[in-house]
């Protein structure tokens, strides 16, 4: 391992240390999704564009002795659902459909007859009996409530995401929603950019955009507990945030968690989540990869559910993620999505979320995607400049971007599938070039992760070549919070890395303690920071 990597816990710090407001009239007039009691009236609702009811200004508070999931309750009584979802085969090639091979969401299964990945299948003929205002409307309407489970990001597109599951088994601490920003100084700065924004999937509970699948995988986790599933616990290998998020939402619900994860090649703040949240942490002498193996192994045998991206259900609540981005966007649809990839299921996930808002008529288009790679471990990259000949697996390196330390990818076909279907491009970026980014980045006011810094010198990258123009309405997608890779910083500007200049380096200055020896330092400052120096 390089001898800068994922500093231990002895290695410590010693060294130092608008989204436009909505126009308020006209009030939007859609209707409430229409469930109907299984009892009842099992006649289809009526279609969207008859006079929908006009909201209420404001609704009664619930009875006290009621809380927000009991409320739910009793506004969507047991109803049955028009909308339905199932597993089925991937298929990077839809237009010859191999086998009729399906499986409920409800059976336990992660890999098809074949042992190819999975994919969740919505039933798009129903969703489609609602056009794409309707959709627009309804998901804008439910963005900053507290309505359970609609004040989530994920949960807001339930009828796209599990639309079967019941609001009481949904295990949700109101994910998603997160910050999209516009690097304006940044942009203008670095790449004479005025369209440039960061969506900053890491501001979340746990701190990653693992949060948006893990709501989803815990939720039907929970409702298969209900149903007497034998399922004991959930378990997942990982590079640090999907442990955290796994360990945080099954605190949540009361279910156990066990992570994998690889001995010395995680981040102290990712650590130190499943220990707090009572998660069974073993820590393994082997890298991401090794872990993986062995969670697929002790899963088949044991009754633990597996909760890495390997399952498809994640990938559910993660494309939430690029339907907010157009969300946030007005439904205009950006040029650009850029996005760091290990395992690769996360920009499947953003295909997905595009598509499907592209398929149910509330974009006419999809933005082109870019899968960015650390350079030590880059094999989807290697595959994109072979033109997509004969993958091969390689051994991943040691990076500063350690949760896409991954040599051996899952989802590698699902991403290629993305790409392909989006005139996607793949990037990749040397140790130096991510953390100087990195450090360019938080010089603007951010304070990002490595693995952001790698979607960044993607960016620097295509900005340069003249691929990505300078009006481009470009998102950059941050998956974690720079919190929790400090040690990272501390490195870099500390100037501690082997063989890195760290040029954007800022070190603490350390003074005598008398006014004059301030007074010294900070008159130097001053002089070249003055505009005429
Ligand atoms: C912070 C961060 N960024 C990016 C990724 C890569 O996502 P994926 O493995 O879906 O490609 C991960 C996954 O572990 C991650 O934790």
């Amino acid at each position: 391992m390089m001898a800068y990597t994922c500093s231990s816990p002895s290695s410590s710090t010693s060294s130092f240390f608008s989204i436009k407001p909505k126009t308020p009239s006209p009030k939007p007039h859609f209707p409430k999704p229409h469930f109907i009691k299984a009892s009842t009236n099992p006649s289809p609702p009526p279609p969207p564009q008859q006079q929908p009811k006009p909201i209420s200004v404001s609704k009664p508070r619930r009875p006290l002795d009621e809380n927000i999931r009991d409320e739910a309750r009793r506004n969507n009584p047991t109803y049955s659902h028009l909308f339905s979802a199932k597993y089925v085969p991937f298929n990077p090639d839809p237009s010859h459909q191999t086998s009729d091979e399906s499986y409920s969401l409800d059976e336990i299964v992660y890999r098809s007859r074949s042992g190819g990945l999975l994919d969740v299948e919505h039933d798009i003929a129903a969703l489609k009996t609602y056009d794409g205002k309707y959709w627009r409307d309804l998901f804008d309407s439910r963005v900053g409530k507290t309505t359970w489970p609609y004040g989530s990001g994920v949960w807001s597109k339930k009828e796209w995401v599990l639309p079967e599951i019941d609001d009481a088994d949904i295990v949700s601490a109101f994910e998603g929603n997160s910050n999209l920003f516009w690097a304006e100084r940044y942009g203008k700065q670095f790449l004479g950019m005025n369209d440039l924004w960061v969506k900053h999937c890491g501001i979340s509970h746990t701190g990653s955009f693992k949060d948006l699948g893990m709501t989803v995988l815990v939720s039907q986790v929970n409702r298969l507990r209900k149903m007497n599933r034998p399922v004991v616990g959930v378990g997942c290998a990982s590079t640090g945030d999907t442990s955290a998020a796994l360990s945080a939402y099954c605190a949540s619900a009361g279910i156990p968690s066990i992570v994998f994860l690889p001995a010395n090649r995680i981040s102290i703040a990712q650590l130190v989540q499943p220990i707090a949240n009572g998660a069974f942490v073993l820590s393994l002498d082997t890298d991401f990869d090794g872990c993986m193996h062995l969670i697929r192994e002790v899963t088949s045998e044991l009754p633990i559910y597996l909760a890495n991206s390997l399952n498809s259900l994640r990938l559910e609540g993660q494309k939430t993620a690029a339907i907010e981005i157009l969300q946030q966007f007005d439904w205009q649809v950006p040029d650009w999505v850029i996005v760091p990839g290990g395992n690769l299921g996360n920009i499947y996930a953003f295909y997905k979320g595009f598509h499907m808002c592209k398929e149910l008529g509330l974009v006419d288009r999809i933005p082109r995607l870019v899968c960015a790679q650390a350079a030590n471990a880059n094999p989807l990259y290697l595959h994109y400049k072979s033109g997509w000949k004969d993958f091969k697996a390689v051994k991943a390196n040691a990076t500063f971007a350690s949760a896409i330390q991954i040599g051996d990818p899952v989802s590698i076909d699902r991403a290629v599938y993305a790409l392909k279907n989006s005139n996607g491009i793949v990037e990749e970026a040397t140790e130096e070039e991510l953390m100087d980014a990195m450090a360019e980045a938080d010089s603007t006011g951010m304070f990002i992760c490595p693995h952001t810094g790698v979607a960044l010198t993607a960016l620097i990258k295509l900005r340069k070549s003249g691929v990505i123009g300078k009006t481009d309405r470009t998102v950059v997608v941050s998956t974690a919070h720079g919190l929790k890779f400090t040690q990272s910083k501390i490195d870099y500007h500390s100037k501690e890395i082997k063989d890195m200049a760290c040029r954007f380096a800022n070190p603490p200055v350390h003074v005598k303690a008398d006014f004059a020896s301030v007074m010294d330092v900070l008159q130097r400052y001053l002089l070249s920071k003055s505009p005429n120096h």
